[in-house]
């Protein structure tokens, strides 16, 4: 298992299952970081997607995780943050594809629509797959510099 510290986020419809991912990761010896939320009450999903997204830009953790209902409103929150490319995924393979082909470093899911097993799957091929680099890298960079042209 790679020694990268992985930050945790969810909202209260991606609470129990961020736990249960939490509680994976920890028996994997992985790093965690939780930046919450810390129950099942109602809060917002944007609240939790900056703080994981922010970990991610400033370097502090490398990869970063959120789960609520669907994964888009964390998908789309967090991907407003300069530096991170982040993927809702359903299936393993995409999650693999998601690593090698876009580097992403941050997954996030919808713990309505899969089961943990399933989100367990997705993590493990998330966490444990390199970026294929060569003619994937030249892409990527065009998405920096597409995020490099709209910031101030
Ligand atoms: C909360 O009900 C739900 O909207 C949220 O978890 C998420 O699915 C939003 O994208």
């Amino acid at each position: 298992m790679k020694n990268i510290t992985i930050v945790l986020g969810s909202d209260h419809a991606g609470f129990e299952m961020k736990e249960q991912i939490k509680k994976y990761l920890e028996t994997q010896g992985v790093k965690v970081q939780d930046m919450g939320c810390n129950n099942t009450e109602s809060c917002d999903y944007p609240d939790f997607a900056l703080a994981v997204g922010e970990k991610i830009r400033t370097g502090q953790c490398q990869q970063g995780i959120l789960v609520c209902g669907t994964g888009v409103g964390m998908a789309i929150a967090v991907n407003k943050v300069p530096g991170v490319r982040a993927a809702n995924i359903f299936e393993p393979e995409i999650a693999q594809l998601a690593r090698e082909h876009n580097n992403a470093n941050v997954l996030t899911m919808g713990s309505r629509f899969i089961d943990l097993e399933k989100a367990v799957a997705i993590t493990e091929k998330f966490i444990n797959t390199p970026f294929a680099g060569d003619r994937h890298a030249k892409r990527v960079d065009k998405i920096t510099a597409i995020e490099k042209q709209y910031s101030l």
